[in-house]
């Protein structure tokens, strides 16, 4: 049997679709994993997430944080994801379950993104990403604005906690910038 070549085709654009929703964002910092739902939880409960916080998720993924953000600690979010794919996931999520007044999405790059208004930011990164977003943070970040990192840490500054079991690190800024005077 001869199969036409539109099923080759499309064969082959499905494998293309799912290496780039796997893949592509590597080079843009970290790849694709979801935060675990003990994970995200921890660190809306760390940040101490509430109705008056506008959060900031760096990498958004498919919306492990900024849906639970929203939905069961009432805060606004907003999730920067990279990934045309997940973007797509992103706002399909955010069109059927909502809360659409309280998300947004921004299709882009995190490094060119602007988070001033953000009252928390949430990341989960691989590290040199989170080497190469610190001075963007220390550029951005307004006094008082929580930083909440799963995994790994923002090196240089000290955190306010850590949970060593689910590898949460939650920072206070500018508190936060004082590790970088004793060397951490
Ligand atoms: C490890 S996943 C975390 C997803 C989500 N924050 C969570 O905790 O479930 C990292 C995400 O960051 C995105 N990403 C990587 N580099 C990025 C960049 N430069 N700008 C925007 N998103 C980026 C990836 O596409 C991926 O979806």
């Amino acid at each position: 049997m001869v199969l036409p070549y539109w099923v080759l085709y499309a064969f082959l654009a499905c494998i293309a679709a799912i290496a780039y929703f796997l893949y592509a964002s590597f080079a843009f910092g970290a790849g694709y994993q979801p935060a675990p739902r003990s994970v995200v939880t921890r660190m809306l409960a760390d940040a101490a997430v509430g109705p008056d916080d506008l959060l900031f998720d760096l990498g958004a993924g498919t919306g492990a944080i900024i849906f639970r953000a929203a939905r069961e600690f009432g805060a606004s979010a907003v999730g920067v994801e990279v990934d045309p794919l997940r973007v797509l996931i992103l706002r399909f999520r955010r069109w059927v379950g909502g809360p659409r007044d309280r998300v947004r999405i921004q299709w882009g790059n995190l490094y060119g993104s602007d988070f001033r208004t953000a009252s928390v930011v949430a990341v989960f990164l691989w590290p040199e990403a989170m080497e190469r977003l610190r001075p963007l943070l220390e550029a951005q970040l307004r006094p008082g604005t929580r930083v909440v990192s799963h995994w790994h840490p923002v090196k240089g500054w000290e955190p306010t906690s850590v949970d060593a079991a689910t590898r949460v690190y939650l920072y206070r800024w500018p508190e936060a910038r004082r590790g970088a005077s004793r060397g951490i």
